[in-house]
């Protein structure tokens, strides 16, 4: 297809559907301004396929589509949004992930704890997968087996609707899943596939044999060596072998065929319309398998992510992508783009390398790893920003480079063993309680199951009933929050974590969730509980004040924004790293003792500051400190963190 047909084809289908005029030209500037660049991702992918032009030409009908389709209210919103620049910079941003069963039982009950959230100061909610999947294999509903019906689990699709309704009535956003890399087998495409329609067969990897899958394997690292080892299952009623690289009951879905990227964009739009505010796209290093490669982080990958984004950007523009790729260090970097298409694939990352750089820093008390890993962090493009968290729904992964952790010293082997039985419940010594998480003994890696709580030392201090204890399982855990939410980035919270909710085994009770243990950490919220927090001297009370008041001073100044706007600081003291806040006249610093011990930081990291001033104001307390004056240096307490604003 020449440039000019792909024009001519545009403007013969906004006349069929009466896209014309005034009112829909900015629309009109929209597509013509982006189809070029459309035009060319899609040829990259599908360019030697027979169909490939005619399958564009749908997904050209189906962006018109979704745009018409686009509720008046949500197009006011999107160019609210566009006033506004990109948005989702904002430093009044504050998200948390929730379970809606596990957190208020329905979707109906959601509405009524929305003033809980926001007295935290939460007003950013990503609702963990609420569309349809089986229940006995759902992996926490990232195993879909319809994408457009709520699961009767959480209530109904009218609930969904008040939900959103109160959200954006508080001036709240939302964020779902969609879940692009498998469908669960028992999605209608499986079930077609299984009857033997080779359409749908087609919408899968499928196998007669195992000589593919044999080889495949032998390059693909595993996801979850002990739940479901392997990438590939057999299906009996299909009669052939399967791609599953995740559980065996959630199947790859083939983007080869662009019949599968159509139908998932559609699912994408059907997202976009229903108000959605940030798309997680799950799982997208997955997205593109290729035989002699580990099927991770592929080129193809990234286009596949760069078209769903023009796609977006055209119809629905509102709606921000969020490339939930977990992936080593470097390869999360590409998520935003790269070379000419750099912020043109996802508007935000997970900062998953600085999130286990936090647990490495307080199993290790040194902050060094986490200092050299900034090389690449600070990297990200400007305009595009990360969702910084301390924990989520999934394990902690020890993914940092091992070129960082000889750097400052250590072998990479003999570090990651450390924590893993530092954090993962296997040194006695260790006040953490986590279990290891996908053990895979061919190559020795494990991850990290546990909830922010328990790792921080919180249940084994219960336990105890030891207070001096207790407190200092507090102060780290708000030690590591601290320093995910005055990052640039948005901070994410995990629902509990605000409470200091430990790790729960009844889990282990369910033969639908036993084989998994990251149900140890998403709790079942006991509202009572939660009540705790307002009545003094509580565990919960502390926890969630020393948190709410960090988000306030988040929320009230906007060098907190993500203008790139972050330089980390030389603090000459292994246990503590810092790193300053700058937005014109506006210096913030932000620096946290990952020392059980008093520790003593120079004045030195003023330096930047101290001709213009030696007044600087601690913003967690309002009180003042003089640069110099009665000491030589600034002392902290064990797990201490400040955020000193220079008064200038
Ligand atoms: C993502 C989800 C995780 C899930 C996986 C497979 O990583 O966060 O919970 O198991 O994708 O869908």
């Amino acid at each position: 297809m020449t440039n000019q047909e792909l024009f001519s084809i545009i403007r013969k289908a906004c006349l069929e559907k009466g896209v014309k005029g005034k009112a829909h030209q900015v629309f009109i500037g929209r597509f013509i301004g982006h189809a070029n660049l459309l035009h060319y991702l899609f040829s990259k992918l599908y360019s030697k396929r027979a169909d490939s032009d005619s399958i564009l030409i749908e997904v050209l009908h189906l962006i018109i589509d979704s745009y018409l389709e686009r509720h008046p209210n949500f197009k006011k919103r999107d160019n609210k949004k566009q006033e506004k620049g990109n948005w989702f910079l904002s430093n009044e941003l504050v998200g948390m992930s929730l379970y809606v069963d596990r957190f208020a039982g329905k979707l109906k009950n959601m509405p009524s704890k929305l003033n809980y959230l926001e007295e935290l100061g939460v007003n950013f909610l990503h609702l963990m997968p609420l569309f349809e999947s089986p229940e006995d294999a759902s992996d926490g509903g990232y195993a879909v087996s319809n994408y457009r019906k709520i699961d009767k689990r959480f209530g109904s699709f009218n609930d969904f609707k008040l939900l959103q309704h109160s959200l954006q009535e508080k001036n709240m956003y939302m964020m779902i899943d969609i879940v692009v890399n498998h469908t669960s087998n028992q999605h209608e495409w499986a079930k077609k596939a299984q009857a033997g329609d080779s359409y749908y067969q087609d919408f899968y990897y499928t196998y007669e044999d195992r000589k593919i899958p044999n080889q495949m394997e032998t390059f693909m690292p595993e996801v979850f060596p002990e739940s479901s080892p392997g990438s590939f299952s057999f299906d009996e009623k299909m009669n052939k072998w399967v791609m599953s690289v995740f559980h065996n009951y959630q199947w790859d879905l083939n983007f080869t065929n662009p019949h599968v990227l159509k139908a998932m964009l559609s699912n994408i739009f059907y997202y976009a319309n229903l108000g959605v505010d940030i798309l997680r796209i799950d799982a997208p290093a997955f997205i593109w398998k290729q035989m002699g490669t580990t099927c991770q982080n592929l080129p193809e990958a990234h286009t596949i992510l760069q078209l769903f984004k023009v796609a977006v950007e055209i119809a629905t523009p509102g709606m921000a992508i969020l490339g939930e790729a977990i992936v080593a260090p470097r390869q999360i970097m590409k998520y935003f783009g790269t070379g000419y298409l750099t912020n043109h694939e996802c508007d935000i990352a997970y900062n998953a390398t600085q999130m286990a750089l936090q647990w490495d820093a307080l199993a290790t008390t040194d902050t060094r790893n986490m200092l050299a890993n900034q090389e690449i962090i600070l990297q990200k493009p400007f305009g595009t920003t990360w969702i910084n968290y301390t924990r989520c729904h999934d394990d902690i992964g020890l993914g940092f480079e091992d070129a960082f952790i000889e750097q400052v010293g250590f072998s990479p082997y003999h570090h990651r063993e450390y924590l893993k039985n530092y954090l993962g419940g296997r040194l006695t010594t260790s006040p953490s309680s986590g279990d290891l998480f996908g053990v895979n003994p061919a190559t020795n890696d494990a991850r990290i199951s546990g909830t922010l709580a328990s790792l921080c030392g919180l249940e084994k201090t219960i336990k105890k009933k030891d207070t001096k204890a207790i407190q200092t399982s507090i102060d780290k855990i708000l030690l590591l929050q601290a320093n995910s939410v005055l990052l640039n980035g948005i901070p994410m919270l995990f629902y509990g974590d605000e409470l200091g909710y430990t790790n729960d085994y009844s889990y282990l009770k369910d033969p639908g969730k036993s084989y998994d243990n990251r149900w140890m950490h998403r709790p079942i919220i006991d509202w009572k509980k939660n009540e705790k927090h307002k009545k003094k001297g509580t565990v919960e009370h502390r926890v969630f004040k020393g948190l709410q008041n960090v988000l306030h001073i988040r929320k009230s100044h906007e060098v907190f924004a993500d203008y790139n706007n972050l330089e980390w600081l030389e603090s000459h003291n292994r246990s503590i790293v810092g790193f300053k806040r700058v937005l014109n006249n506006t210096h913030v610093f932000c620096l946290f003792n990952y020392s059980p011990e008093q520790q003593l930081l120079t004045y030195y990291v003023f330096d930047a500051i101290r001709e213009q001033t030696t007044q600087l104001v601690n913003l967690l307390d309002d009180s003042q400190i003089t640069i110099g004056k009665d000491y030589e240096h600034l002392i902290f307490k064990p797990y201490q963190f400040y955020v000193l604003q220079a008064k200038i």
